[in-house]
C-alpha cells in the first residue's frame, strides 16, 4: 500500500482527508485528539514543500443537507492553536457548488465545511470528488482518516480513483497497531461495547464471538434491551434510572459483573461509554472499568471511540498512573479492522496503489 513516503510532495497542492469528527459544544471542540493525531502528516507534508494543503472532513450525521451545529468551523481554532506558526496561513472555505470555481485563496492549509452537508460524499459520488479536485486542484490525495476507512464514501473511495493517492502516518500506526493487537490476541480476551451508535455496532457483537472469549455490552445497547443467547456475550441487566424511567447508567450488579471479567482478561477492547458520562451522575461505571483496565499490567489494553478515548484521556490526567496500550482514533472502524483486516477505505488505497 503506498504511503505519504512514496509519493512526490514538493510543490504539490494535497488533498488530506482527516477525520475531525471531534465532540464540539457552544463553538468550542471539547476534546482535540483527532486533530492532533493528524498533525504529524500535515507537518511531514509542509516539511516536504506541499504547495497547499486542503484538509477535508465529515462532522456527525447531518444526513445530506447543510446544518450549522454540525459545521466544521470551530476546528480551525483548534488547527490554529496547534499550529502557531501558521496560524495567519490557516483558511477555512465552503464545500463546492456547481456556479463555482476553484479556491482562489493561496492560504498554506485550508479546512473544507463538513463534506456530508452533501448527500453525494456518503453515496461515494464519482462527480462529488471529481467536483472536490477541480475546486481544490489538488494532484495528490493522502488518507489519513482512519475513524472513517470503514466507510466506502466520494471521499474514502471515489477520490482515489482521480490521483495519485497514498495513506499518511495515523493511517499507518493504527492499522500496525490494531493488526498486532488482532492477529494473536492473548486469551481471555474481552471486548466491552457501550454507546450510541447501535445500528452500527450491533451487528458487531455477535462477529466478534469467533474471535473473542467474552463481549459484555452496557451503554445504550444494553438500555434499548440488546439480547443474545451466545453464552459469549452478556449484557447489562440492571441500570440506573432518572427520574423518568431512563436508563442512564448500568447498574452496580453489571458494573460488578464486568469488572469481574476485566480482573481475568489478557486482551481487553472497549469501544463505547456504559452509561450516559456526559453527566457525572451516570458516569460511575464507566469511571470503574476505565480505571481497572488503566490498572492492568497483565493485559493488552485498547481503547476506541471518540467518546471513550475523551473519557479515558480525562481520566488519566487526573491519574496519570494509568496505563493503556493503544488509544486508538477510531470507533467503527477499529472494530471492524480488528475482526477483518480490511477496510473499504484502506482497500481502496490498496486499489490506487497499484
Ligand atoms: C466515528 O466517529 O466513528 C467516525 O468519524 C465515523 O463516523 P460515522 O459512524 O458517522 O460514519
Amino acid at each position: 500500500m503506498r504511503t505519504i513516503r512514496d509519493l512526490d510532495i514538493k510543490d504539490k497542492k494535497v488533498l488530506v482527508r482527516v477525520d475531525y469528527n471531534v465532540p464540539i459544544k457552544s463553538n468550542k471542540v471539547e476534546n482535540d485528539l483527532r486533530i492532533q493525531a493528524s498533525l504529524p502528516t500535515i507537518k511531514y507534508l509542509l516539511d516536504q514543500g506541499a504547495k497547499q494543503i486542503f484538509l477535508i472532513s465529515h462532522l456527525g450525521r447531518p444526513e445530506g443537507k447543510p446544518n450549522p451545529k454540525l459545521s466544521l468551523k470551530p476546528v480551525l481554532d483548534s488547527l490554529k492553536k496547534l499550529l502557531p506558526e501558521l496560524k495567519n496561513h490557516i483558511e477555512f472555505a465552503p464545500l463546492p457548488n456547481s456556479n463555482q470555481g476553484n479556491i482562489k485563496s493561496n492560504a498554506k492549509i485550508i479546512l473544507l465545511e463538513n463534506l456530508r452537508f452533501d448527500p453525494s460524499e456518503e453515496n461515494n459520488s464519482t462527480d462529488f470528488a471529481r467536483s472536490i479536485a477541480n475546486y481544490t486542484e489538488a494532484n495528490l490525495f493522502i488518507q489519513d482518516g482512519f475513524a472513517v476507512l470503514h466507510r466506502a464514501h466520494a471521499s474514502t473511495e471515489a477520490i482515489t480513483k482521480l490521483m495519485p493517492s497514498g495513506i499518511g502516518f495515523l493511517v499507518e500506526k493504527e492499522v500496525e497497531n490494531l493488526t498486532k493487537v488482532s492477529k494473536n490476541p492473548a486469551h481471555p480476551a474481552l471486548l466491552i461495547i457501550g454507546g450510541a451508535k447501535v445500528e452500527d455496532k450491533a451487528p458487531l457483537i455477535e462477529k466478534f464471538t469467533k474471535k473473542f472469549d467474552q463481549i459484555a455490552v452496557g451503554g445504550k445497547i444494553a438500555a434499548d434491551g440488546y439480547q443474545n443467547k451466545n453464552p459469549k456475550i452478556y449484557t447489562a441487566s440492571d441500570f440506573d434510572e432518572d427520574n423518568t424511567g431512563a436508563k442512564l447508567d448500568i447498574g452496580p450488579v453489571s458494573t460488578g459483573e464486568i469488572t469481574n471479567k476485566i480482573v481475568d482478561a489478557k486482551t481487553i477492547i472497549w469501544n463505547g461509554l456504559l452509561g450516559y458520562a456526559e453527566d457525572p451522575a451516570y458516569a460511575t461505571s464507566s469511571t470503574i472499568v476505565a480505571e481497572l483496565i488503566g490498572e492492568k499490567e497483565d493485559a493488552t489494553t485498547v481503547i476506541c471511540g471518540g467518546d471513550t478515548t475523551a473519557f479515558v484521556e480525562a481520566i488519566s490526567t487526573k491519574h496519570p498512573n494509568l496505563h493503556y496500550s493503544l488509544i486508538s482514533t477510531g470507533g467503527g472502524a477499529s472494530l471492524e479492522f480488528l475482526l477483518s483486516g480490511k477496510l473499504p477505505g484502506l482497500e481502496a488505497i490498496k486499489r490506487a496503489s497499484l
